[in-house]
Parts: structure tokens; C-alpha cells; sequence
């Protein structure tokens, strides 16, 4: 399968956002990457509902929604509603992580979860088939534009071990300081999707950089 790239829209003008918008749509990107923080999961908010429908209603590419908040069980139909098409719910936020995981199927969205750099793959092996996605992090969530943590290539290794092992198909993502250099090693080891934020949009030519990072 050829790789996914999915621009991380944190990092874009926000008062220039539908331009930034068509910049994608205009791209060789797949994805919409969307960052919503809560100020409580992590130490940073973002935006919420407004601002995902406001990208919707421009966006010609599926919005991968990563949500950084607490209690996500009782956002999903209104992510739906926003225009969500991907829905990835933390492993750390959930306490009942399977039913979240139905809910987002149920309720008509790809369901993927997220694992923040000290958290063990292994800890999916229970859910790993019914997921659409896994989001492996490689730098811990809450800003854009922070150092990769190179144990997330291992990561990647283990997690395709473990679809593969369970037969199941889900995809591997990885969000965190990716660059043309972070993002080889990372398809080297497996890695299905990247996101890419202030690598992107404090290029010179956020466009070309998709381009280069479509090419690795
Ligand atoms: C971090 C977010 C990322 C962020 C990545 O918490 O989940 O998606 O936008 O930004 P860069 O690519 O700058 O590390
Ligand atoms: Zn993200």
C-alpha cells in the first residue's frame, strides 16, 4: 500500500485557514490531520467543533481526527457531526477502550487509538483487530514542533509485528517531529501514514514539502 501523508492542520494560519485548506486539497497529501486538545489530557488547548466543521466544509480529503482530550466517549457523535471520518481516541483515556472502539464504528467513522511514548504496544493486542488505525506517537501529545523520540521506530516494528500476528488490518500511523530524515526510518520500519505539522507548514513551500515527504 502506498504511504498516507496527513498534514497536521495545528500548525497551519488559522487566520488563513480555508487557504491553507485548499493547499492541501491542491496537495499530494491524503489527509486532513486534525489536533483537538482539552487543556486536561494534555497541557495545551486547541480548538474544538467550530473548527473542524470550518475545515470540513472546505476539505476534498477525510479528516483523521486525533483527539487529545479526556473522557472522548462523550464526543463521538458529535465528531461525526463535525465531519470526522477517522476518529483516534487515546489508550490513556479510556477506560473502557473496547466499547469506545465500537462506538466509533457504530456510530460510522474509522476507529483508531493512540499510544503516547511510554505506553507498551503490547497493551492493544486485546483490541489490535477490531481497530481501523494505530497511532503511534513519537513525541508526547500537547504542541507542535517538538523533537522526535527515536524508540517510536521500534514502536512501529512491534505494532506491524502484532497486526500481523493477529491478522488484523489496521494501518500504522506515526504523529511527532517528522521530517524527510525521521520519516525514512519510520517507512523503513512499516509505518503506513505519517503526520506531519511544523515540518510542513513552516516550509518555504508547504505543497512541495508534501510532495518530498509522498516520495521517501
Ligand atoms: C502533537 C500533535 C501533532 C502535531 C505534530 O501533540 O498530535 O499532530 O501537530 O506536529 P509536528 O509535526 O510539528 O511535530
Ligand atoms: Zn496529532
Amino acid at each position: 500500500m502506498a504511504k498516507i501523508i496527513s498534514p497536521s492542520v495545528l500548525s497551519c494560519d488559522f487566520a488563513n485557514i480555508q487557504r491553507d485548506v485548499e493547499m492541501i486539497n491542491n496537495s499530494n497529501a491524503d489527509w486532513f490531520h486534525v489536533d483537538v486538545m482539552d487543556g486536561v489530557f494534555v497541557p495545551n488547548i486547541s480548538f474544538g467543533f467550530p473548527v473542524v466543521s470550518a475545515i470540513k466544509k472546505h476539505a476534498k480529503k477525510p479528516l483523521d481526527v486525533h483527539l487529545m482530550i479526556a473522557n472522548p466517549d462523550q464526543y463521538i457523535q458529535d465528531f461525526k457531526n463535525a465531519g470526522a471520518d477517522i476518529l483516534t481516541v487515546h489508550y490513556e483515556a479510556c477506560t473502557h477502550l473496547h466499547r469506545t472502539i465500537q462506538a466509533i464504528k457504530q456510530a460510522g467513522m474509522k476507529a483508531g487509538v493512540a499510544l503516547n511514548p511510554h505506553t507498551p504496544v503490547q497493551l492493544l493486542e486485546d483490541v489490535i483487530e477490531d481497530l481501523d488505525l494505530v497511532l503511534i506517537m513519537s513525541v508526547n501529545p500537547g504542541f507542535g514542533g517538538q523533537k522526535f523520540i527515536n524508540n517510536a521506530v521500534l514502536k512501529v516494528e512491534q505494532t506491524k509485528n502484532l497486526i500481523h500476528k493477529k491478522g488484523s488490518h489496521a494501518i500504522v500511523e506515526v504523529d511527532g517531529g517528522v521530517n524527510l530524515e525521521t520519516g525514512k526510518l519510520l517507512i523503513e520500519a512499516g509505518a503506513d501514514a505519517l503526520v506531519a505539522g511544523s515540518f510542513v507548514f513552516n516550509s518555504s513551500d508547504p505543497s512541495a514539502t508534501i510532495s518530498d515527504l509522498k516520495a521517501l
